[in-house]
């Protein structure tokens, strides 16, 4: 090897030992071997050489280089194991130290409720059906048939929104679950078998009252429902949900404006004791009744063809009875200490009762 090679790599040699990271060590192989580099340098001059002098300072250089690009990737392997060796001191862990607690979800009652409602109405055939929280008034009125000068618009505590929608009808909150009722007959044919979990609203607000509620609205249309299908199947239904095969159930005559003839149903309970079953007083728990002919003919189903029934209740006051739940207010209040109270074990699911 000349002079000038021995001196370039004992000067690279050098300049590899010192360098003590990856960039260091990348900028001495640009100098050496990048495009201007020192070697590259001498290999451009080689061209003027004549063929002799070629041939044997051409293969002087290759092994020059082949050495060279062996020095750096041997640097770049000590120092990869030197960076890999400090951060493993550095990063060590302490195995023995105690793991933190795991915070344990638990399941809200309103939820529980409605999983125990899709359990026992599923088992009956039906499926779930959804609308959205912001009805037009058609839908949450006008099809049920309570007109727009009728009490119950003002018994219902709407809430409005400002504005129309494309359709030119006012926008409210909806005030209950009944519009499903109607989405779901435009939007299916019969036969129809549905429940109607979810949110409504209603400028309400006391101890017994919250502005947002929920309601449970159950739907069947078919052609030759009675009302001994309705009385059998929320029989069941209430027996089912609150555990009590013999609990006592009353159908009352009562008025809604989509059903005809239309009952509340009452169940037994003890007045005094707040039990439920057979203590001689009846609680008010739910509304019903055969659809009206003029919601199914709004709803462009044949009155003459089909009919059917349809219920609602509130879900916070089920449960409430249900779990012996003194106060509406926590429901929506998110305080910890009241769910870790009245919420329910995850992966304990619901258990269904004899009678489904
Ligand atoms: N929509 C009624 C309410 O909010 C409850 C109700 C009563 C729903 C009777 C029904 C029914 O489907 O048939 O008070």
């Amino acid at each position: 090897m000349t002079d000038d090679l021995q001196t370039l790599q004992s000067e690279t040699d050098a300049a590899l030992a010192a360098a003590a990271d990856p960039r260091a060590l990348d900028a001495v192989r640009v100098a050496v071997l990048g495009k201007s580099g020192r070697l590259t340098a001498l290999l451009k001059e080689l061209g003027r050489a004549s063929p002799e002098e070629r041939r044997e300072r051409g293969a002087a250089l290759n092994r020059l280089k082949d050495a060279l690009t062996a020095a750096i990737e041997a640097r770049r392997g000590e120092l990869d194991a030197a960076a890999l060796g400090a951060r493993l001191a550095a990063e060590r862990m302490d195995m023995t130290l105690p793991p933190r607690p795991r915070a344990q979800g638990l399941i809200h009652p309103i939820s529980r409720t409605m999983e125990e409602m899709a359990a026992i109405f599923g088992a009956m055939g039906f499926a779930i059906a959804e609308g959205p929280d912001i009805e037009d008034d058609w839908r949450n009125f006008g099809a049920l048939n309570i007109p727009a000068h009728h009490p119950a618009r003002q018994d219902m505590d709407t809430f409005y929104l400002p504005g129309i929608d494309a359709d030119g009808r006012s926008r409210v909150l909806r005030t209950h679950t009944s519009p499903v009722q109607v989405r779901t007959m435009l939007n299916q044919e019969p036969p129809i078998r549905v429940i109607v979990p979810g949110r409504t609203y209603r400028a309400d607000h006391d101890a017994t009252h919250s502005p947002m509620f929920h309601q449970v609205e159950g739907l069947v249309i078919d052609r030759a429902i009675t009302l001994g299908h309705l009385k059998g199947c929320l029989i069941d239904f209430l027996r089912a949900f609150f555990g009590i095969t013999t609990l006592p159930v009353r159908f009352r005559s009562s008025y809604f404006p989509f059903t005809e003839p239309s009952m509340e149903v009452d169940i037994g309970w003890n007045r005094k004791t707040g039990e439920l079953g057979g203590g001689g007083d009846w609680l008010e728990i739910l509304g019903s009744g055969m659809v009206h002919p003029k919601v199914l003919a709004n709803c462009g189903i044949d009155p003459r063809e089909w009919q059917g029934f349809a219920f609602g209740m509130g879900i916070e006051r089920v449960t409430m009875l249900k779990h012996g739940i003194p106060d509406l207010r926590p429901f929506y209040e998110s305080d910890i200490r009241w769910l870790r109270h009245y919420g329910f074990n995850p992966l304990a699911p619901a258990m269904l009762h004899e009678g489904v």
